[in-house]
């Protein structure tokens, strides 16, 4: 009986899903997978396997994904320094190397296959392969004028969305490295936040899910703060409450919501099937970003 109960509750949660299945069909949504959500293989396992349900159902799911632990692993490793500037990583040309080990071989490859493990059709991308990402230097203004060169760090410049979309629409996930190609072919590490989000702003997205380490963006005593706009966000730079990894993904939220992307939430891969929780119920589980 306890087991037919059991079954009866499973089926019941897969029926209530329906109305959410009807208003994300066909619809884009922009996962960005964070590094520092990565670290445990089963929560990895299981969000990818959340990831196929979504292509399964009808939704067209899109993974860009980071690696900032593991980067920085390899960089400790091999006795290279590294810094960040305003939440944004400086890239000479060692690191850049490491980059294109770590984020274009070994983490796109990992997530692809695993798509596969479960069931999914996978495509993976990134810099030279796919060119998906166009990209150019970025440069970055301190307080008082001057210009950080930040050396193989990229913004991007355009995203090959028809030739993604044509993936998708053949049944495809496309899994995306943050490395962007920018002319004569040199290759560029861009912060994947702000990869996801152009990528977002061009396919239309109905919505980005930031993935990462945090439950959403915390307040000053480490509450959740479930909803939070420009005024908000500007405020809490200034104090430094929103600092390093949070700062690129808050910016680039509400960019993303400017540039016509319906919604942006941040949450934490540390809970189990989030983005189905995310998608799947009225209550979200993080920090929705609102203009
Ligand atoms: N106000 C804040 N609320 C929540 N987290 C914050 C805040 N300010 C700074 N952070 C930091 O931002 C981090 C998340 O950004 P981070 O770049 O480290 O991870 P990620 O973007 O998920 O991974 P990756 O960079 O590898 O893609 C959190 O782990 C936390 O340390
Ligand atoms: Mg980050």
């Amino acid at each position: 009986m306890k087991t037919f109960e059991k079954l009866i509750r499973r089926a019941k949660f897969i029926s209530e899903a329906l109305p959410y299945i009807m208003k994300f069909y066909d619809k884009v949504i922009v996962i960005k997978y964070g590094g520092a959500a990565m670290i445990d293989p089963e929560l990895k396992q299981r969000l990818l396997n959340d990831v196929v349900l979504l292509k399964f159902v009808g939704m067209h799911p899109i993974i860009v994904h980071g690696g900032g632990p593991e980067i920085n692993k390899r960089l400790k490793k091999r006795k290279i320094e590294y810094k960040f500037i305003h939440g944004l990583r400086v890239t000479t040309r060692q690191v850049m190397e490491v980059v294109e080990k770590v984020l274009g071989k070994k983490v796109n490859q990992e997530i692809v296959s695993l798509i596969k493990k479960n069931g999914g059709r996978a495509k993976g991308f990134s810099g030279k392969k796919g060119k998906v990402i166009k990209a150019h230097k970025t440069w970055i203004k301190n307080s008082n004028g001057n210009y950080h060169d930040l050396g193989f760090t990229g913004q991007v410049a355009g995203i090959r969305y028809r030739f993604l979309m044509k993936w998708m629409k053949k049944g495809y996930i496309p899994v995306i490295a943050p490395i962007g190609i920018g002319p004569r072919g040199k290759t560029y590490n861009i912060n994947a936040d702000s990869a996801a989000a152009s990528i977002a702003e061009h396919l239309k997205a109905d919505k980005l899910i930031l993935i990462t380490d945090v439950r959403g963006v915390l307040d000053k005593d480490g509450e959740l703060i479930s909803e939070i706009d420009t005024d908000h966000i500007n405020r809490l730079i200034k104090k430094k409450t929103i600092s390093g990894g949070m700062i690129p993904k808050v910016k680039c939220g509400i960019h993303a919501l400017q540039k016509g992307v319906d919604q942006v939430h941040i949450v934490n891969g540390q809970i189990p099937h989030v983005v189905l929780l995310e998608l799947f119920t009225d209550t979200g589980v993080g920090t929705m970003v609102v203009r």
